[in-house]
């Protein structure tokens, strides 16, 4: 009796898990990581940029945020992260760190409104960011906000600069509105 309740728990949490990568995959991109490395430069450009609502769209497991939050306390920051085993992993990484000023929501991107951010952040697929993303940015991001494009440039917006130290770096792909 003990087994098969266990065995139907088993099989829930691997549905569960298996959906919520399955839908992150097929809407903005999987989950890869921001490479530790470039948190520092992340940071730089969040500081160059003066800003005080940060948004991670697509947070994976929030390394990339939490590292931000305690290099700003000043600052507000928010994840937003549609597969529910990562968004429960960076719940529990931001209660763990104790940062008070990172709130990690589980919704889909696309339902949240970007005029409440002066920075954006995002690290998805070009096939994804290439039409629908770019829409949305294009009818919600307030002037003077940032987008910050981790490795994928967006073709249809005009691009303001590239931050890449050296050939081996990764682009980062600056828009200013
Ligand atoms: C390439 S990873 C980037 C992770 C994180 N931003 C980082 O840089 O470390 C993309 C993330 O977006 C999430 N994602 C995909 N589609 C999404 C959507 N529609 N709404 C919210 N999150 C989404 C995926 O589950 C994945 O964790």
């Amino acid at each position: 009796m003990i087994i098969d309740m266990l065995e139907t728990l088993f099989l829930i949490i691997v549905i569960i898990t298996v959906y919520g990568f399955a839908r992150g995959s097929s809407s903005l991109a999987p989950w890869v990581p921001t490479k530790v490395k470039d948190y520092q430069r992340i940071n730089s450009l969040l500081e160059v940029n003066n800003s005080k609502r940060f948004i991670d769209l697509g947070c994976g497991s929030a390394g990339l945020l939490v590292y931000l939050a305690k290099a700003n306390p000043g600052v507000k920051f928010v994840g937003v992260e549609i597969a529910l085993p990562l968004f429960l992993f960076a719940w529990l990484r931001v209660k763990l760190s104790g940062v008070k000023n990172l709130t990690i929501l589980y919704h889909d991107l696309f339902n949240v409104n970007l005029s409440d951010f002066d920075t954006i952040f995002v690290y998805g697929y070009p096939r994804s960011i290439k039409q629908r993303l770019t829409e949305k940015i294009k009818q919600e991001v307030k002037s003077s906000s940032v987008l910050l494009s981790y490795v994928f440039k967006f073709h249809n917006l005009n691009l303001s600069t590239v931050d890449r130290p050296t050939p081996n770096s990764l682009p980062i792909y600056i828009y200013k509105f």
